[in-house]
């Protein structure tokens, strides 16, 4: 008989058995047993029954203190109460409608009294939605077809963004910099020729390649923060060298702020103090139901207006602003107050700092990007500014730490990012500082 030894698969697979069950179970009907690639994880992802503030818990009755928070969408934790309240009302009301509901319109307004280069929104259904949507409109407004994104930019599953969103080591040893590289395969024949690479906080390289297209070029799309390329931010010259070049050439600046709108009252560009042209939402605006925006200039968003007939840029999308969705966003985003995200972002400073005393401590070769309540463990020494670093930083190490967290009873995102939440305290802090202390000695 085979003794259980003490890999990750051992201790997980001893703590999990009943999630190795519903994974069985999972396998027969969901292709690989899960249905998003992010939640898997060798052997099998933990199930869970039950989320309360920063904890959950799985099948098996194991707690976890949630420092993923859904990829950065739970901003107030697991069952706030605001938002329950705020959806049981409206699930006895009804939960979507063929028709507007008025939650939309507080939403929306609550989105553009704070993120102020919004004059108007749409809402969509997913991220991915919302960034498609976006690309379109620039297109349409510009009459020009390529557009610019940056290497490790991740904006969703639309062809145009599964180009270069994750590089290789090998990518990176091969060349400077920027390759396309195709994230997937079935992408449309040529997606790659229409999306042009651009290299991130490099400005007068991203520069240089925008003229070279200026004439052809619809928009310009960035994450102000590089989020799942490795929690990057932008510098700032860099945000307003950027803006200066779009503007200077007719193209559309878009910000993806999916993951960012939560680092400031105003999003990012609030932080940053650069206003786009458009501007993506998702995660944290419907305070954990399905639900995405996109908005900005009235005269880019002017084609999607059915007043005078058929728009020239038709939305669809049968859950674009969900009574439900929208009902738990103005619950979640009112509760968002000025002060709420400060102490939020103050918590995961401080976190920063903790973190990097216990690298140094420890005689450890690690750094910590991001700032506010998003952050990244990277194991490398040069600084990261860009996802090049995050991917030459060593990735084996990375998992470990995952793996070691989660028997801790800590979840983060395999790729080392930590997303902090207003249900979390000095107690979850120091626990999780301790957490890590322990899990890279
Ligand atoms: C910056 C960014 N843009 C777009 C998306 C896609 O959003 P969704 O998963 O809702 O389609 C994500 C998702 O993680 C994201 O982080």
């Amino acid at each position: 008989m085979t003794q259980p030894d003490d890999s990750f698969e051992s201790v997980h697979a001893a703590r999990t058995p009943g999630s190795r069950k519903l994974f069985e179970r999972a396998s027969k009907v969901l292709i690989g047993g899960t249905t998003r690639t992010s939640v898997f994880h060798p052997p099998y992802p933990a199930y869970m029954v039950r989320g309360e503030g920063c904890r959950t818990w799985d099948v098996d009755g194991n707690a976890y203190v949630d420092f993923l928070n859904n990829y950065t969408t739970l901003i107030h934790g697991h069952c706030f109460e605001p938002v329950v309240e705020a959806l049981k009302r409206q699930a006895e009301a009804g939960s979507c409608f063929g028709a507007p509901s008025e939650h939309e319109i507080r939403l929306a307004e609550i989105i553009c009294a704070r993120v102020t280069s919004v004059r108007k929104l749409r809402f969509a259904s997913s991220g991915t939605e919302a960034v498609m949507y976006a690309l379109r409109l620039a297109r349409a407004f510009t009459g020009r077809n390529l557009i610019a994104k940056f290497e490790g930019g991740f904006h969703g599953a639309y062809d145009d963004c599964q180009i270069s969103y994750c590089l290789s080591a090998d990518h990176v040893a091969a060349a400077h910099g920027p390759v396309s590289v195709r994230n997937s395969r079935g992408l449309e024949t040529g997606v790659e020729d229409r999306v042009i690479m651009l290299p991130f906080n490099r400005l007068d390289e991203t520069v240089a390649a925008i003229k070279a297209h200026a004439g052809q070029l619809a928009c310009v799309i960035v994450e102000p923060v590089i989020g799942s390329g490795g929690v990057i931010p932008a510098e700032r010259d860099f945000l307003q060298g950027l803006r200066e070049v779009t503007a200077r050439h007719g193209i559309l600046l878009i910000f993806d702020e999916i993951m960012t709108l939560r680092l400031g009252f105003g999003g990012a560009q609030g932080h940053y103090g650069v206003e786009p042209d458009l501007t993506t939402f998702g995660k944290i605006v419907s305070g954990g139901l399905p639900l995405a925006a996109f908005g900005g200039r009235e005269d880019v968003m002017a084609p999607l207006d059915p007043r005078n007939g058929p728009p020239p840029v038709p939305q669809s999308g049968t859950f674009n602003g969900c009574a439900a969705a929208t009902a738990a966003g103005v619950a979640c985003m009112e509760a968002l107050t000025r002060e709420r995200i400060r102490e939020l972002n103050a918590m995961g400073d401080a976190l920063k700092s903790r973190l990097d005393e216990v690298f140094r401590r420890t005689g450890t070769t690690a750094q910590v990007t991001g700032f506010g309540s998003l952050l990244n463990v990277h194991f490398s020494a040069e600084p990261a500014t860009d996802h090049r670093g995050a991917v030459r930083a060593d990735r084996e190490r990375l998992e470990r730490l995952f793996q070691a967290l989660l028997l801790r009873g800590y979840v983060i995102a395999a790729r080392g990012m930590i997303c902090l939440s207003t249900a979390m305290g000095e107690d979850e802090i120091d626990g999780f500082v301790d957490a890590v202390a322990e899990a890279i000695h």
